[in-house]
């Protein structure tokens, strides 16, 4: 058979293979390695995965790629980002080794509404040509597929324009992206002291001009989604709050995501798993019984270790007893100016096997697979399997576990998106 593309010989093959869903326990230190393995590709899909020999036989290819001595997985899904922003906080950075905390420099007017300035200054285009750079970077660290989400506007024009930068910006990058509205993400200085009229605004305003939005995007046609999400903490949006928010936009069909427990714990957890959410972020602070609700559930436990590293902090998300609990674990950079100026996805598997204890094919599973289903999209990407699209890294490594091993290197050689040498 005839087929457009057939990368062979390969040390390893990484396939993270699960067609069941998210990978859990045993199934989530499992990489689905295939030594001397091969990938046949055709017409942006994989048609095959096996050992070479087999597919060398079965199949003649317009083009060959000789990865003898290397890895091939599957392209990264980085599936919580902020990588849409206008400015930088290099100044907070400063001042956080100083002494402040992120917490402390939010309160005194700085953090997530200073970018917000820089933001609802810049028009799309602008957004557009300060963030293409960003995702570029990520694309050649291995991501393949985005979710980015909205936030820094904080009101319904610059919430749009957001959403709008990141239309643009799927439009003509190589990775996929996948959009989440975050109104809900700080309480803007014009409702300092209205926060509760400030959701009123979200789920009034904010929502239904999203949701109609999206109706008319090209994100709708592609059948990706728009998530609606919130940060559920202290001082900012609490668990009242936040349950209106998430409620106003299931009812709008946005599946739910959450950022929570990050500092304090609001029983974030209980109520994502409670409203069916899709994914629940950061659990830095999560107590055992709302791990336990998070294992029994299908919300995925989206951990994101370089913020922890960033902010500083010895203390990291209980990664490990989630997953022995029986958890969907994934990992996110959540690159963002503040918490997380970090675009790479191999980075934030080396620092989860490290402070974390995920085993290396435990990171590489939660940084594919489960991180697909993390972002809906388990179905299409995130493995190498047969009849998915044919996102596919070359490592230049003999083992998987050097993604994780190594680290201030990229070890990406190759990036195949859809089937096409992207990087
Ligand atoms: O996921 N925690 C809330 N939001 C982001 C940080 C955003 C920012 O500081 O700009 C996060 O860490
Ligand atoms: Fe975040």
């Amino acid at each position: 058979m005839k087929i457009d593309l057939l990368i062979h010989s390969a040390a390893q093959v990484a396939t993270c293979a699960s067609p069941d869903g998210p990978k859990r326990g045993a199934a989530l230190n499992d990489a689905g390695l295939i030594n001397d393995g091969a990938v046949a590709i055709s017409e942006g899909e994989i048609v095959a995965v096996g050992p070479s020999a087999e597919l060398q036989a079965a199949y003649t290819a317009r083009q060959t790629i000789d990865a003898a001595g290397k890895v091939v997985c599957p392209g990264f899904v980085d599936p919580h980002t902020h990588a849409v922003y206008a400015g930088d906080r290099a100044a907070e950075f400063e001042l956080r080794i100083k002494g402040a905390s992120y917490m402390e420099i939010m309160q005194a007017g700085g953090g997530i509404v200073s970018t917000m300035k820089a933001t609802r200054a810049a028009s799309v285009a602008q957004l557009v040509a300060e963030s293409r750079p960003r995702l570029d970077t990520m694309l050649a660290l291995g991501s393949t597929t985005i979710e980015i989400k909205g936030g820094y506007g904080l009101n319904t024009t610059a919430e749009l324009n957001m959403l709008k930068a990141i239309a643009a910006l799927d439009a003509d990058h190589p990775a996929d992206l996948v959009p989440t509205f975050l109104g809900a993400h700080a309480v803007p200085p014009e409702y300092k002291d209205d926060p509760d009229g400030y959701i009123a605004l979200v789920i009034d305003e904010m929502l239904p001009a999203a949701a109609e939005w999206f109706g008319n995007s090209t994100f709708k046609i592609q059948n990706v989604d728009l998530f609606c999400d919130v940060f559920c903490e202290a001082n900012v949006f609490d668990q009242a709050q936040s349950r209106r928010v998430l409620e106003a936009g299931l009812a709008l069909g946005m599946p739910a995501k959450i950022h929570a427990d990050e500092f304090v714990n609001l029983g974030g957890v209980d109520m994502a798993v409670e409203l069916g959410a899709v994914s629940a972020d950061h659990l830095d602070v999560t107590p055992a019984e709302e791990v336990a609700t998070l294992a029994a559930s299908n919300t995925v436990g989206v951990v994101l270790p370089a913020v922890n590293f960033n902010l500083g902090s010895a203390h990291f998300a209980e990664a490990r007893a989630m997953a022995d609990a029986g958890a969907a674990v994934a990992l996110a950079t959540d690159i963002n100016p503040g918490s997380a100026p970090c675009p790479s996805m191999p980075l934030v598997m080396a620092m989860a096997c490290r402070y974390q204890r995920l085993l290396p094919a435990e990171a590489l599973n939660a940084g594919t697979i489960n991180a697909a289903h993390a972002v809906g999209l388990g179905h299409r990407l995130g493995s190498l399997e047969t009849g998915k699209q044919a996102d596919v890294l070359i490592i230049n490594a003999p083992d998987y576990r050097h993604l994780a091993y190594q680290f201030g290197v990229n070890l990406v050689e190759r990036v195949i998106k859809r089937g096409r040498a992207v990087v």
